[in-house]
């Protein structure tokens, strides 16, 4: 456990590692020279304004806990037009999404480098047109459930920052964890389900790029659930 500290001066655990094997020098490089370019600062006080960050994007989604960034970056090429902040604190994933970016010229991707949810925090209302919260880490036990990001704060800020009709998309290969996202998001009149009936949570939507994590959970027998929410109008 570590902590992270917000402009803000307000400190937040964070739940889980910042630093892996040590980074290859050119992902190194990539740390020091293309990162400081595209991380998201907050301002000391206040909201703060997306559209500064991209003038020209038509919309907004947030990926938070990107890993690898092997989703967020698929959507990215997908959808030249909008704009994404992936939040992610591990560096080897931070670095794995940096070389792809600069691989493949990605222009629409900024990256917050902190808990997510120091950004949400100060998303101005209604901001977000998508997010993304994909293979949370579960918390299996009963003691550490409390550490899990989909949980009532995080679902309030969600439907502060998303416009109505603005999708949330969640999943999970824990089967405790999808009965406690479901349970979650019932409770939040915010949210309405988009897909609901037997298959439609084990269906994964052809416009939503499979994960690292998701393909590693398949490969050992587990069945992802994927939802996916509306905020109400
Ligand atoms: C189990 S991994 C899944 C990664 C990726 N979404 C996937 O499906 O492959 C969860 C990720 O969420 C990140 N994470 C956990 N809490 C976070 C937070 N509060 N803010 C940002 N990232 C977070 C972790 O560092 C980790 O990389």
């Amino acid at each position: 456990m570590m902590r992270g500290t917000g402009t803000d001066g307000a400190r937040r655990r964070i739940y889980g590692r910042r630093r892996g094997r040590k980074l290859r020098a050119g992902r190194r490089a990539l740390m020091d020279a293309l990162l400081p370019a595209l991380r998201v600062v907050l301002p000391e006080t206040g909201p703060l304004d997306p559209r500064a960050l991209f003038p020209a994007a038509t919309d907004l989604w947030l990926e938070i806990g990107f890993g690898a960034g092997e989703h967020l970056a698929a959507q990215a090429h997908a959808n030249p037009q909008v704009a994404f902040i992936g939040a992610e604190f591990f560096e080897n994933g931070i670095a794995r999404l940096l070389a792809v970016i600069d691989r493949d010229r990605l222009a629409n991707i900024r990256l917050f480098t902190d808990d997510a949810r120091l950004l949400l925090a100060r998303l101005p209302e209604r901001s977000l047109g998508r997010a993304f919260i994909l293979f949370p880490d579960p918390w299996p036990k009963e003691r550490h459930k409390k550490r899990r990001i989909v949980a009532a704060t995080t679902l309030d800020e969600l439907a502060r920052t998303l416009r109505p009709g603005a999708e949330l998309r969640l999943a999970t290969d824990d089967p405790d964890y999808a009965e406690w996202m479901a349970a979650a998001v019932a409770a939040r009149p915010a949210f309405a389900e988009l897909a609901r009936g037997d298959g439609a949570w084990l269906e994964r939507p052809a416009d939503w790029p499979s994960t690292r994590y998701e393909q590693k959970a398949v490969a050992a027998g587990r069945n992802p659930r994927f939802f996916r929410l509306a905020r109400r109008r």
